[in-house]
């Protein structure tokens, strides 16, 4: 059964994910995805156990899901998807064929929850960052520069230009995204274990959206992606199964529950 529950430019779908992109997206209607799926590590979200029977079940629940979102972007939308980092080699070889991929990011944080005594700790995560068309894409550049460290900060001057000129102060981010994961204490900590924060949400949704564009999350969790959407006045599509995390979506948002049975 699905649920929708809706306010101006937000809807929220509690449901799976295959039904809700099956029935109730319309095939080229968004603008920008981002899908940020269980990584078939052991999570637990809300009692539900992130592991399914084996690698390849994994991938061909993801291979099913990653094939709708691209029947439900537009001619010109762009798709950000994670995963675990040995899965994401699965990902990017059975996306590559059918979008072209513009960068690998590295999510990199300061430091893992564990800290690893025998290995080198986990410290980042893979964002695969792909378009429709590479002739015709969003990418609002100047929304997202920041500040250029290499020259600029020695004031060094580029005699290599016909009228030499410092160092460009700003640039557009490189593929190394630094962002401090979202804990216990601060402020936009929501109790979920894969939170996302809202600073990487919103250089994606100002890089590869426009005001009036619509956004969609398959993966919602605590609905950063929907709360960032609204912020910068975008519409937003936030799908989650888990009722729990429903209810932290329609806070963020404040959509008031008076909701419709979709099914
Ligand atoms: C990695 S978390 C997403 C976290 C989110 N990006 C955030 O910032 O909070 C994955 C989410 O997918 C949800 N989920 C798992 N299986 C699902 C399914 N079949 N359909 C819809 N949502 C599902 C889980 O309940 C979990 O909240």
């Amino acid at each position: 059964m699905i649920k929708r529950f809706e306010r101006n430019d937000d809807v929220i779908f509690q449901g799976d994910v295959l039904d809700v992109l099956a029935s109730e997206i319309p095939n080229a209607s968004v603008d920008l995805i981002f899908a940020d799926p269980p990584y078939n590590l052991g999570k637990n979200f809300n009692g539900r156990h992130d592991r399914w029977e084996s690698e390849q079940a994994y991938l061909d629940w993801s291979f099913q899901w990653l094939e709708l979102c691209l029947a439900k972007l537009s001619s010109t939308g762009s798709l950000y998807v994670m995963t675990s980092t040995q899965n994401m080699p699965h990902f990017d070889l059975y996306l590559r064929d059918k979008l072209h991929i513009l960068s690998r990011i590295i999510w990199f944080y300061d430091s893992s929850g564990v800290q690893a005594k025998h290995r080198f700790g986990s410290m980042y995560e893979p964002i695969l960052y792909g378009v429709k068309n590479k002739k015709s894409y969003t990418f609002n550049a100047n929304d997202i520069l920041v500040e250029a460290k290499t020259g600029a900060q020695r004031k060094l001057i580029d005699h290599r230009k016909s009228i030499p000129t410092v160092y460009n102060s700003q640039k557009v981010p490189g593929n190394v995204w630094e962002f401090p994961r979202v804990r216990y204490r601060m402020a936009e900590y929501e109790n979920h274990p894969t939170q996302k924060p809202i600073a990487l949400l919103e250089r994606i949704i100002q890089a590869s959206s426009r005001p009036g564009d619509t956004v969609l999350d398959l993966f919602s969790g605590t609905f950063t992606t929907s709360y960032v959407a609204q912020q910068q006045k975008r519409h937003s599509i936030g799908i989650e199964i888990e009722e729990a995390y429903v209810h932290i979506g329609l806070r963020r948002l404040q959509i008031q529950t008076q909701e419709q049975d979709s099914s």
